[in-house]
């Protein structure tokens, strides 16, 4: 489904006011995005404090240029998560640097390679990773200083510069704006459920709300041969949900402790998996719904922080519990080799054309999408 969206009104609420500004040399007439790889300069926007606030702004900038090891990215369609929401708004937790270029996630074309290179070629199809220098294994603090769009610039520009250590070959079924939208929601969830959870057939899976992660939980659970439960304030999105796979939906809107119809829908038993998202709302209700040797997998608050953990239960039960920070290079790899086998498809909810990013974020805001919303370029 995608929606046709006209030009919206860019102010969001919180103080965080989009403006679309030229900056420096914006103001001449831009190049058309088919040649902006023959260009000196090219487009991208960046976050510019301003008055208390975070303001979105185009900037022109020199195109950049491959060195020793790196790839110059064509960056096709950029996607957006809840993070780059918050990072416009509040700075998430005031980290963010005057000239950061937003989003984590985006897809492109190799243009050009500089030397060394030995993973790609010119024409290859990529994704950026999330942290643009984690291949695999442990993370680190090292490994968190390069996460895309927060601590280092990230993909809402006509080209990126990557080291070659920081992409992946995008899945061949899969179109630009399709690949865009895996690096970060679509790793967290698979790393919540198979990498950490151990998720097998016919296992329960509780996913709170139909957002990014949610829905790629619920396609990728699906896929596995378990039983995706999700949860949404809106029938019509459960409705959705349903046609993607869900093997059970409850209103958490009209029913407020839908942790027990999660529970009844598990025949009983309770869940052996959570993808938690919601926080301060949904955490203690998701432990309610859990049953024994359970998963839960720390990823949001949608809600707030959910504070103190009743860990009476943990013991009796063995309740695991994990923090995912979405994953490395070789997890991301991991999971296209899935999505290409199972022949997954990302939700893309709606495409918005490069001038209208802001509306993008403001349809975040909203909450009226289900699964991703991608920004083309
Ligand atoms: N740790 C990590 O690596 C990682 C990675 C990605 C995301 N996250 C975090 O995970 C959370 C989800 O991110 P996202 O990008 O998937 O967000 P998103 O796409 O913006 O999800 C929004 C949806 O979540 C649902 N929701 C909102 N408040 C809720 C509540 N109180 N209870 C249940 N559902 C609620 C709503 O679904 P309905 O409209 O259906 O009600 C809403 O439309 C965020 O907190 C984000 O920061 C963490």
């Amino acid at each position: 489904m995608q929606r046709d969206l006209g030009r919206r009104r860019v102010v969001l609420s919180r103080g965080a006011v989009l403006v679309l500004a030229a900056v420096g040399a914006a103001t001449a007439p831009t190049p058309h995005l088919a040649t902006a790889q023959q260009q000196p300069t090219i487009r991208q926007y960046q976050l510019r404090p301003e008055g208390g606030a975070l303001r979105l702004v185009i900037a022109e900038v020199p195109r950049p240029t491959a060195g020793p090891g790196e790839v110059l990215v064509r960056v096709r369609a950029t996607s957006l998560n809840r993070r780059d929401l918050s990072i416009l708004q509040s700075g998430y937790g005031g980290g963010s640097r005057d000239g950061l270029v937003p989003l984590s996630d985006g897809a492109g074309e190799v243009v050009a390679i500089g030397p060394g290179v030995t993973r790609f070629r010119v024409g290859d199809r990529v994704a950026g990773t999330f942290f643009a220098r984690w291949v695999d294994g442990r993370r680190s603090a090292e490994v968190n200083a390069t996460a895309r769009g927060g601590s280092i610039d990230g993909m809402l520009s006509e080209m990126i510069v990557s080291h070659e250590d920081g992409l992946v070959h995008i899945p061949e079924h899969l179109t630009f704006e399709e690949a865009a939208t895996l690096p970060c929601a679509a790793v967290t969830a698979w790393n919540g459920l198979f990498t950490y959870g151990g998720l097998e057939p016919g296992d329960y899976v509780l996913l709170e709300g139909t957002g990014g992660v949610s829905v790629f939980g619920l396609q990728l659970a699906a896929a596995a041969g378990a039983r995706p439960i999700i949860t949404s304030s809106s029938d019509e999105k459960l409705a959705r949900a349903r046609e993607l796979g869900a093997f059970g939906t409850v209103n958490y809107r009209t029913d407020p402790e839908w942790q027990r119809e999660v529970r009844a829908l598990s025949g009983g038993e309770g869940v052996q998996h959570v993808l938690e998202v919601g926080g301060q709302d949904t955490l203690g209700k998701a432990l309610q719904a859990l049953g024994y040797q359970g998963h839960i997998a720390m990823i949001g608050a949608l809600s707030g922080p959910a504070g103190a953990m009743p860990t009476g239960s943990f013991v009796g039960l063995g309740t695991r519990v994990t923090g995912v920070y979405v994953g490395s290079r070789a997890d991301f790899e991991a999971m296209n080799a899935f999505l290409g086998e199972h022949r997954i498809r990302p939700v893309v909810d709606a495409v918005f054309p490069f001038e209208e990013a802001a509306a993008a974020y403001e349809l975040m805001e909203r909450e009226e999408h289900l699964g991703k919303i991608v920004i083309r370029l």
